[in-house]
């Protein structure tokens, strides 16, 4: 255990509502096949949020089943981080949002904007304020709900992504579990891989950037893959080096699940057996920056993640950012 470890996980929690759009779906919609999606993706099916339903009801469903598991109550939370690209609104923040359908009272809130590497750039946050004493219990979440904003036309991006948030409550190490690494890093100059270019401030809501579909996901898929590789890589390396742990002490690996072959790249990278590595793709698809917290709760839930595991987090996402956390449960 390090010296510096001073946050831990005290309670995970996940939510994903709504219908299940299965690929067979998706053939009615846009010309593809279960077969190239399942070969290229690895993904089955995925969750679409109901009419009506917003980023927060799906961060606080996962946040109350979080601050439960941990045994508090959302008035001990101090400070909620929610990572989000798809907030309720610009402003107020999704974290305000969630702040009042929680009755988080005493807490402060916010949102992170890292793309699918959001939950990753969080922790860091709440280990790193936790362990200056600024706060003793934060919230975390990772929420999206990007089937608003995926274009059902571009067959390239709509058979990608899905709905659902995850979350988890972190407080002081009890000594014996705890965050021993995080590392994040970001490349903007890889940002117009992927984005949203409309509704900001650089091109505001028009008729003509709705025309122009300027409001759904644009991504360059054969790049993005490039490097979702290179970066996770790195990011799992820094974080198992910073903790001075080798891949082999590893009880199970966490990745961003965006695509079923990048995450059996970085597995056969790091030489981790298929049972030391969490997938669930085929189920919700690339959730964004949910998908690492669903996955955590998942594997906790199933038996996969257990006390005294030795647990490595990796993501790479829009920006370009990436990073990794490794967790001593
Ligand atoms: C998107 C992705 C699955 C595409 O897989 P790929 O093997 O690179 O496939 P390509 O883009 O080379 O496309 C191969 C062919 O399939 C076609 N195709 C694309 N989407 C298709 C779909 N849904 N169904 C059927 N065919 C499709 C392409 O048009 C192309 O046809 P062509 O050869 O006639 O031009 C893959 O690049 C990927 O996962 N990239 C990373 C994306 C990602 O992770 N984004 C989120 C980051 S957090």
């Amino acid at each position: 255990m390090s010296e510096r470890t001073a946050a831990m996980i005290l309670g995970t929690g996940s939510e994903v509502s709504g219908r299940v759009l299965t690929n067979a779906d998706l053939e009615k919609m846009v010309d593809t096949s279960d077969q190239w999606i399942r070969e290229r993706t690895g993904i089955e099916r995925r969750h679409i949020l109901e009419e009506g339903k917003a980023t927060s009801d799906l961060a606080a469903g996962a946040g109350l089943k979080a601050i439960e598991d941990a045994g508090l109550t959302p008035e001990d939370i101090d400070l909620i981080i929610i990572a989000t690209i798809t907030p309720d609104t610009s402003f107020p923040s999704t974290g305000c949002r969630v702040q009042t359908k929680i009755g988080a009272d005493n807490a402060a809130a916010m949102d992170i904007s890292a793309a699918c590497s959001g939950f990753i750039y969080g922790l860091s946050l709440a280990n790193a304020m936790i362990a200056n004493g600024q706060v003793r219990y934060v919230l975390v979440a990772g929420a999206e709900v990007l089937s608003r904003i995926t274009d059902w036309e571009d067959r390239g991006t709509c058979v990608l992504f899905g709905d659902g948030a995850g979350a988890a409550v972190l407080g002081p190490s009890d000594g014996k579990k705890g965050i021993l690494s995080t590392y994040i890093k970001s490349d903007g100059k890889l940002g117009h891989l992927l984005e949203l270019p409309g509704g900001g401030s650089l091109n505001p809501a028009t008729e003509e950037t709705v025309r122009q579909r300027l409001h759904y996901i644009k991504m360059e898929g054969g790049d993005i893959y490039k490097h979702a590789v290179r970066s996770m890589k790195e990011a799992a390396i820094e974080g198992l080096k910073r903790a001075h742990c080798k891949p082999e002490e590893l009880d199970l690996l966490i990745t961003h699940q965006a695509n079923i072959r990048i995450i059996e790249a970085l597995q056969a990278r790091l030489k981790t057996p298929d049972e030391k590595v969490f997938i669930n793709i085929q189920e919700y698809g690339n959730t964004s920056a949910a998908s690492i917290p669903i996955a955590m709760d998942q594997a906790r839930r199933e038996g996969r993640l257990k006390d005294g595991h030795k647990c490595l987090l990796s993501a790479f996402g829009g920006g370009f950012t990436w990073g990794s956390a490794l967790i001593q449960f």
